[in-house]
């Protein structure tokens, strides 16, 4: 029989991380440094909230664009948070995690041909995403030397007259790295230049360690061409509830709705109602976590750079990013082998796209006696190998 699967999907390659957690998944006392998600339970303020709504009869579809509460209540956070304006009725869709939301905004934009930049190493998704709507992606690697910033310059140098948009992801999964404002100001006098749009994933906005976040519509002019993308899986520990949102100019909004629209009707109510109430009473949890995150950061960073595995200070998101070159081992055969002798699961650099190989991602997403355990192994590793 011929298959029946389209180009489109045969040509993307499947998640380099995947195949991580299915080795680990078949092992005994791993310590798991391979997690993207929050080891935090969901604050209870939040899961109340959704046993509420399922008491009270809420088992029905929302409006498409998500319930008016809530888009009034991400409209109003943005604008305390950034100082960005966007109306409830026009600009903000609710949507299934930030996944939707990045396929809905490809989607919308992307006719065959279409090339979209994509700085990397970054979260795994993005590359396939492109593909998937249609695009090509065009990965350009950062480097550790720039704190894994990527540059104005060197988005400038990869743009064609084929370039739609931009699409980054800050704070950086894999890398932890946040773009620092001047920095995203140059970026933002390029993408004007070149008359391109930039598709900002801004999941890990809130957590953020001694630095500001800054929000890529907030920026002169680039309210008009950006697509903000923010969810609640990340700082609420909200990851099952699949909720995410998307706020841009209305032509654009427009277009993702209707995508959205046929697609996948409306993002779940109960999960719309619990978000509704971790924007309007989430902000202690929000930082009780982020707080507790970064006493995980100080722990592996330290730890790490102690054992001779170099690493750059993430500032932001869950995630060290240590290079494993002093080790004589690729990133892939370091992962296999530490997985198999110490049982501990890193995730290779190299899963994120290219500027990763040579690295691995070490989530710190878990809890810190588990750190320790995780470094002691780490240690008695490298000591072995070195
Ligand atoms: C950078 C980034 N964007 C998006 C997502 C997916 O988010 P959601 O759960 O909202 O679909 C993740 C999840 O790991 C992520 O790390």
């Amino acid at each position: 029989m011929r298959s029946f699967i389209s180009n489109r999907v045969q040509q993307i390659p499947p998640s380099g991380i995947r195949r991580f957690f299915d080795i680990a998944a078949t092992m005994k006392d791993v310590v798991s440094l391979g997690i993207g998600e929050p080891d935090f339970v969901t604050p209870s303020i939040i899961i109340n909230a959704g046993i509420d709504s399922l008491k009270a009869g809420h088992t029905h579809y929302t409006s498409n664009n998500g319930t008016t509460e809530l888009r009034v209540a991400i409209s109003k956070q943005l604008q305390k948070l950034y100082q960005v304006e966007y109306d409830p009725a026009l600009e903000v869709l609710i949507t299934v995690g930030v996944s939707e939301a990045m396929y809905l905004a490809l989607t919308a934009i992307l006719n065959p041909g279409d090339e979209v930049i994509v700085p990397q190493p970054c979260f795994v998704s993005y590359a396939a995403e492109v593909s998937l709507a249609g695009g090509t992606p065009v990965p350009i690697a950062t480097r550790v030397e720039n704190n894994f910033q990527v540059t104005a310059d060197e988005i400038e140098a990869a743009i064609t007259r084929h370039t739609k948009a931009l699409l980054i992801g800050y704070p950086s999964n894999p890398t932890g790295a946040v773009l620092e404002r001047k920095t995203l100001e140059e970026i933002a006098k390029v993408v004007q230049k070149h008359d391109i749009l930039v598709i900002s994933d801004e999941i890990y906005d809130r957590l953020v360690y001694g630095i500001e976040h800054v929000c890529f519509a907030s920026l002169p002019g680039m309210w008009e061409r950006t697509i903000l993308l923010g969810g609640f899986s990340k700082a609420y520990a909200m990851t099952g509830w699949r909720l995410g949102y998307a706020v841009s100019p209305p032509e654009i909004s427009g277009a993702m709705k209707k995508i959205h629209q046929y697609t996948i009707m409306s993002a779940p109510t109960i999960a719309q109602d619990a978000a509704l109430i971790a924007l309007q009473q989430g902000d202690d949890a929000v930082e009780d976590m982020r707080q507790r995150y970064d006493r995980r950061r100080r722990l592996i960073v330290d730890g790490l750079n102690s054992i001779g595995m170099k690493c750059f200070e993430p500032r932001g998101a869950f995630y060290a990013f240590p290079s494993v070159r002093g080790s004589g081992m690729d990133d892939a055969e370091f992962a296999e082998l530490l997985l198999n002798e110490e049982r501990v699961a890193v995730i290779p650099g190299r899963a994120f796209g290219i500027g990763g190989a040579g690295y691995v991602r070490c989530s710190y997403a878990t809890a810190y006696e588990k750190i320790e355990i995780a470094l002691e192994r780490i240690a008695n590793f490298v000591r072995r190998h070195g």
